[in-house]
Order: structure tokens, then sequence, then C-alpha cells
């Protein structure tokens, strides 16, 4: 088979009657940095939702390393195991110290020993700079050391494919940076990554492919850099240039 790590096709998925996806076919090679961009409500997180089955796709088929996701329990463990996701907010558990965060889906997911675990933890946590706040609770820490707190735990059980719901959106504009610049570092690490964000400069500067996305369908798709300086529908452009304005 191809490098292809995750092959969406023909999804649909929505909430109770209402559809918001409405037949997404969608591909991430091993490696790949893949931006997904678009207005509020078009669907984006209902999207990075269905690939481990948190939201429950109406039909339409979601391959990870050519399995295909089922809610068969045993087949959502192998998933989530190889899957890291990072939401918008609120990722850590507040009653644990940051290490603990870290270490728990080693324990829960991999079966190991708490050791063993805060060990693999605390490097992670060296990596991305974090390593004197292992102890500290979550509240200890700014909303961007949250976050990176939070990329960090999605690393843990080094994943095949890291989703990125917004990791920036909730925070000031002075604490993004710290967070991209994290960003910048895990997207060197080699893995596949899918990130919902409107930072258009990591975007250009990191990402292989951009995805635009509105009212449920992806409008265009293609080469980052083509796609934010050369839409090809109008629909990217004014979204683009409303996001560029707003900045
Ligand atoms: N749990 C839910 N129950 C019912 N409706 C929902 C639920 N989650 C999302 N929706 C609706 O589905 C649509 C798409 O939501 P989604 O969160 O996927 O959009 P989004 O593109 O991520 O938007 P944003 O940029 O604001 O995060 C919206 O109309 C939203 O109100
Ligand atoms: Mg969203």
């Amino acid at each position: 088979m191809s490098g292809e790590l995750l092959q969406i096709s023909g999804l649909r998925a929505g909430y109770g009657r209402i559809e918001v996806l409405r037949g997404i076919n969608l591909s991430v090679k091993k490696g790949e940095k893949v931006v997904i961009l678009g207005p509020s409500g078009s669907g984006k997180s209902t999207l990075l939702k269905c690939i481990p089955y948190l939201v429950r796709p109406w039909s339409g088929e979601i391959r990870i390393n050519g399995l295909v996701v089922n809610p068969d329990p045993a087949t959502l463990r192998r998933i989530r195991a190889s899957t890291g996701f990072v939401f918008q907010q609120y990722n850590l558990f507040p009653h644990m110290t940051v290490i603990r965060n870290v270490a728990l889906p080693l324990e829960l997911g991999k079966g190991m020993s708490r050791r063993e675990a805060e060990k693999i933890a605390q490097s992670i946590l060296d990596v991305l700079g974090l390593g004197e706040l292992a102890e500290k609770f979550p509240l200890e820490l700014s909303g961007g050391q949250q976050q990176r707190a939070a990329i960090a735990r999605a690393l843990a059980i080094d994943p095949k494919l890291l989703l990125l719901d917004e990791p920036t959106s909730a925070l000031d504009p002075e604490l993004r940076y710290e967070v991209v610049e994290t960003l910048y570092q895990v997207a060197k690490q080699g893995r596949a990554m899918l990130i919902v964000t409107h930072e258009l400069d990591f975007a250009e500067a990191a990402a292989d492919r951009v995805v635009f996305i509105d009212e449920g369908l992806i409008v265009e798709e293609g080469d980052a850099k083509e796609v934010l300086e050369r839409p090809k529908k109008e629909r990217t452009e004014k979204f683009l240039r409303r996001l560029r304005s707003r900045l």
C-alpha cells in the first residue's frame, strides 16, 4: 500500500438530525502535516473527533494504517493507542500534577508501571522545555504552559498521528507564541499531524498541505503555500482575507 496513514472517505456525521459533515474525503500520509482551515461551525472539530470515534460517523469509512475504524472496543483501543489528541482547552486533569497527566496514558494505555511511565513523561517534558513544571498542577501554569503540557501528554504514547484542534485559540495572543513554537518543534519530529488552526504563519511554514472546509465539505485543498497565497476558490480567498484582517 501507499504511504497513507489516514484515509477518510465519504464521511458524513452530525448531531441529532443535523448533518454537519456532508461527505469528506481526506488522506494524510505518514509524516505529513495537514492544516485544516474553515469558518466557525463548518465542522472542523467534528471531523477531528470522528477519527478516534469520539463522534460516531453516520456513514463513510476511516482507516488508520489500513485498519478500518469501527465501534468494536478492541479496535477503538488500538486506534486510540496510536492517535494523540489535543483539544482547544481543558486538556489536563486539574487534580493531577503535570507529570501524572503525561504519564497516565502510558499507564492506562500501554500498561507501564508508574515509574517507567514517569521516566518517559519526564523526558518528553524536558524536550519541550517543561521539565521544571513536572510537579506543578495545571492551575499553577499559564494557559500556554498548560497547552504545551497537553501536547506533551498527547505525545506520551508516541502516536503515529497527532490531532490538534485549535490548540492556540483559547489563549491570549502573547501566550500563543510559545505554543506555536512547540508545534514547530513537534512538526520537526516527523510524525503525521492533522491540525485545525488559524495560525497562518505556522501553516505556511510547517504544513505540507492546507485543507479549507466550509459547511461540512472540503472546498479546496492543496500545497500549503499555494492555497494560502493563491487560493483558487472565491470562498477560500474571502475567508483568508477576513482572517488576515482580524490579525
Ligand atoms: N455536541 C454537539 N451537539 C450538537 N451540535 C453540535 C455539537 N457539536 C457541534 N455541534 C454543531 O455542529 C456544527 C459544527 O460544529 P464544529 O464544532 O464541528 O465546528 P467547527 O468548525 O469546529 O467550529 P469552531 O471554529 O467554532 O470550533 C455547529 O453547528 C455546532 O453547533
Ligand atoms: Mg472547532
